[in-house]
């Protein structure tokens, strides 16, 4: 089974940097690069990137598919606060406090997304809309002088593109800086996909070591000596980025070269592009579907991961399921579960021994300075 993924043609930058691939055009960074220890270790930094990336930036909650329907609703809590991500009667995305406004209780508890046609309060039964809206309070006349219109659902700052939902802490949020990636997205067909699975990994690991394993490919034929190496050649990417985001593809570069460039489906079979969306979520696009994953820090050393797995369509047939199935188990069970995450938490042990006060990049690893540079900038 190879179904290809809606998609329409790349965009100009996906383009060329597939080109780049063909020709054997391999990035490699300027030379070694040293970053200290503490970057991943240091508690006080970790409440700096919280207090001024976290609270400030636009944050990913996941993709579009989360919510494929009309007046739906599902919470969010990985960021610390209780959200309710929604789409209301029109389709439009918000992101509310999961807290009623009359005392405060947590209005939705699961963590599967739900009918949102109507809220409704386990307490006292006030009801809300999809868009955060109070629409009814019991015994109304308890509450002489109450106007329902002044008393909707905390309401954050949120923005729906290319497929993906995002939200801020900060209410004047920026968010320019994401929109920049909904042409890429779009030529995945990210939007129009069906989500297949999700799950959630608890890594003992500072985020920052998770991300980075999605910034070099210099592990791949080593770590996934057993997984996805052979899928792939040692070493070969191209990367470049889209404002903060980084824009990776890899894939075997003699068969690239005899393909036409502009055959979009062809190309899509035989490189494999990675995003790292800024700050804290990575985005793989293999032939056929795409994983999501979020990192949401808990503790200088503590990262909650989300995965999710995007397919075109509900899987139809039992070999449909099964083809799903085992791409989802190579990849979360075992590329990113014990292979990628592991890695992270071990990397994490040894650095918070003390033990060394530099981590070392070559060449092949030059993405990452990038990010950690990135970074400074926006803790500036
Ligand atoms: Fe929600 Fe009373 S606390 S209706």
């Amino acid at each position: 089974m190879d179904a290809p993924l809606r998609s329409s043609r790349p965009t100009a930058g996906q383009h060329d940097l597939v080109g780049q691939l063909a020709r054997g055009e391999a990035m490699l960074g300027a030379g070694v690069k040293r970053l200290p220890a503490s970057l991943y270790t240091d508690a006080d930094r970790f409440r700096r990137e919280q207090s001024t990336v976290f609270a400030n930036e636009p944050l990913l909650l996941g993709p579009s598919a989360l919510l494929p329907r009309a007046n739906m609703a599902v919470t969010h809590d990985d960021y610390g606060l209780p959200l309710i991500v929604s789409r209301d009667g029109d389709g439009q995305v918000h992101v509310l406090a999961n807290v009623c406004r009359h005392r405060g209780t947590r209005l939705l508890e699961a963590d599967e997304p739900v009918p949102a046609a109507r809220i409704v309060c386990p307490y006292h039964a006030w009801a809300y809309r999809a868009d955060g809206r109070l629409a009814a309070v019991p015994r109304p006349d308890c509450f002489p002088g109450l106007v329902k219109e002044t008393m909707p659902l905390a309401r954050f700052a949120a923005m729906e593109s290319g497929g993906l939902i995002w939200f801020s802490r900060n209410p004047d949020c920026d968010f320019s800086g994401v929109s920049v990636l909904e042409a890429d997205m779009e030529a995945f067909g990210l939007s129009g996909l069906h989500l297949y699975q999700r799950r959630t990994h608890e890594v003992a690991a500072n985020w920052k070591l998770v991300i980075d394993a999605f910034l070099e490919s210099y592990h791949v034929q080593r770590l996934h000596a057993a997984t996805i190496a052979t899928f792939f050649a040692d070493g070969i990417t191209v990367a470049d980025r889209i404002g903060r985001h980084q824009r990776a593809v890899v894939g075997r570069t003699d068969y690239l070269a005899r393909l036409d460039p502009d055959d979009w489906a062809q190309i899509r079979r035989a490189a494999t592009f990675t995003y790292h969306l800024f700050p804290n979520s990575v985005i793989i696009v293999s032939p056929d579907y795409i994983n999501v994953l979020l990192c949401y820090p808990q503790d200088v050393g503590h990262t909650r991961v989300e995965d999710l797995m995007l397919i075109p369509e509900p899987p139809q047939t039992n070999e449909a399921e099964a083809h799903w199935r085992k791409s989802w188990d190579l990849l979360d069970g075992g590329t990113f579960g014990a292979e990628d995450f592991r890695a992270a938490a071990l990397c994490h042990q040894g650095l918070a021994s003390g033990l060394i006060q530099e981590v070392t990049l070559g060449t092949l690893e030059s993405g990452i300075a990038d990010f950690h540079r990135l970074l400074d900038e926006a803790l500036d």
